[in-house]
């Protein structure tokens, strides 16, 4: 596969970078000497995150710092019993997913106010039921809902949100809280809220003596464990370039793109199935063997893989492989469903992008796995098909036609330090 990864030029939408290449170019040692320079005056500009127990830029390389939590629990009963103070026009709410109201009131500030891409073309548009599902898996904590409300009108204007999950980082096992959806609404930005936010998530997060947490950003801050990068499969090449999300590349028509994206009608895999209640147990063994080969992943139990993984319509797909001859389980794939907002176009006002999830090979390869599951995402009408170079994802995205993206993604873990930064096929973990 010579050059079709160059064929289209894609927008990636990880809000926004501080360390961004432009898709498809050679990176020239000027822009390469302008990040490092950024990304060390980055190092003295954190007022806040400077503050917390993160790894700090000036400790990256340093091996003589233990790996494992950066700060011991502190006693439950020295926890702040009372929330941080907002500044005065504001209150504390805590969200009720379940509450249809509230729940549209969390959708409408996201949808209006949550992350776009560099050049604001996009916005990630959650669904309801998406929030829901990513909101409520086994153990969830409503009190980690956590919404900001104007005293006086009583409007929602910003919003953060945890969730537990046993998360490995090389041998350890450690309950830590996902951290999603921060969202500050566009009028009330850079007035400090943001900290506010994230020391109110992380005493609740407290208050259930859970002291380490993980999150994703674009943005770089002290400091990532990994640095990632989107690639995209267009599966609907015309419409992406109509709406600007990805461009015609040199010496390309419109024609020789929608036949070199074009993909048969029927999986081939024989055995390729829908995932299936009965299937969780199968799943949970195949994806937790394939998952320890990473440094950091999640510790599935059947619960998790039944929430996280069983199919819900227009939020996640999976699909497997059932052996026709032993039936046994022995490959999985699976995607959820994030569609986006285009912004300003006369023709079209949604994006339809499937995001890769786990997926696990074991006797299909790679490539007719991803290809099959490529094929059912362009049967349910997705635009396009997103996945990071984490796990073994780069054996397939180049064969199958991803090409790369203008955004990176970095992880991150709150109160837990690693010795070396990951390379992002060493992360077993993806969140939403
Ligand atoms: C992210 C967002 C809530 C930050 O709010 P803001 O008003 O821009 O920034 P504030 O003045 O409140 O706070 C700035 C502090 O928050 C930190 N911060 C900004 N974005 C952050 C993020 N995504 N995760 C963690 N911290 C972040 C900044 O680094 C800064 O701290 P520092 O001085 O130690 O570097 C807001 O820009 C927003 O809603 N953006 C759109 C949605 C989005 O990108 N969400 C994050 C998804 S990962």
């Amino acid at each position: 596969m010579a050059d079709d990864s160059k064929a289209t030029e894609n927008h990636s939408i990880t809000s926004d970078n501080n360390l961004s290449l432009e898709s498809g170019n050679e990176v020239s040692i000027d822009s390469l000497a302008r990040q490092v320079q950024e990304s060390l005056s980055l190092a003295k500009k954190h007022k806040f995150w400077e503050t917390q127990p993160v790894g700090q830029f000036k400790d990256l390389g340093d091996t003589s710092l233990a790996e494992g939590p950066i700060e011991p629990p502190t006693p439950l009963s020295e926890v702040k019993q009372e929330p941080y103070n907002l500044p005065s026009p504001y209150e504390w709410t805590t969200c009720d997913l379940d509450s249809e109201d509230m729940c549209n009131e969390v959708y409408v500030l996201l949808t209006n106010n949550y992350v776009e891409d560099d050049e604001n073309m996009f916005r990630f548009n959650y669904s309801k039921e998406f929030l829901r599902w990513a909101l409520h898996p086994p153990g969830y904590y409503k009190s980690w809902h956590i919404g900001v409300r104007v005293k006086t009108s009583k409007k929602l204007v910003a919003f953060i949100t945890g969730v537990p999950a046993k998360i490995r980082a090389r041998d350890t096992v450690v309950v830590m809280a996902e951290i999603n959806f921060l969202c500050v609404h566009k009028k009330l930005r850079s007035k400090r809220l943001a900290p506010v936010m994230i020391k109110e998530v992380t005493r609740r997060v407290h208050l259930e003596n859970i002291w380490q947490a993980a999150y994703t950003a674009g943005v770089v801050l002290p400091t990532p464990i990994s640095t990632c990068q989107y690639w995209h499969r267009s599966l609907n090449p015309k419409k992406l370039i109509d709406v600007g999300f990805s461009r015609l590349g040199p010496r390309m028509t419109m024609s020789r793109t929608i036949k070199l994206y074009k993909l048969p009608d029927q999986t081939v895999t024989p055995g390729f199935r829908k995932m299936e209640p009965h299937d969780v147990p199968a799943v949970t063994r195949l994806l937790r063997n394939y998952l320890k080969q990473f440094a950091v992943a999640p510790d599935f139990d059947e619960n998790d893989v039944e929430h996280w993984l069983l199919p819900k319509e227009d939020v996640v797909d999976s699909y497997l492989v059932e052996s026709p001859e032993t039936h046994e389980i022995t490959d999985f794939c699976s995607f959820y469903t994030l569609p986006s907002s285009i912004l300003g176009n006369q023709n079209y006002s949604t994006l339809k992008a499937a995001y890769s999830y786990y997926n696990v090979s074991t006797k299909t390869p790679w490539i007719q796995l991803m290809n099959d599951a490529l094929i059912v995402a362009k049967q349910k009408d997705f635009d396009v098909f997103n996945a990071l170079d984490v796990m073994h994802n780069e054996t397939f995205l180049k064969e199958l036609k991803f090409g790369p993206g203008d955004g990176k993604l970095h992880y991150y873990l709150y109160n837990y330090r690693l010795k070396h930064v990951l390379r992002s096929s060493e992360l077993g973990l993806v969140l939403l």
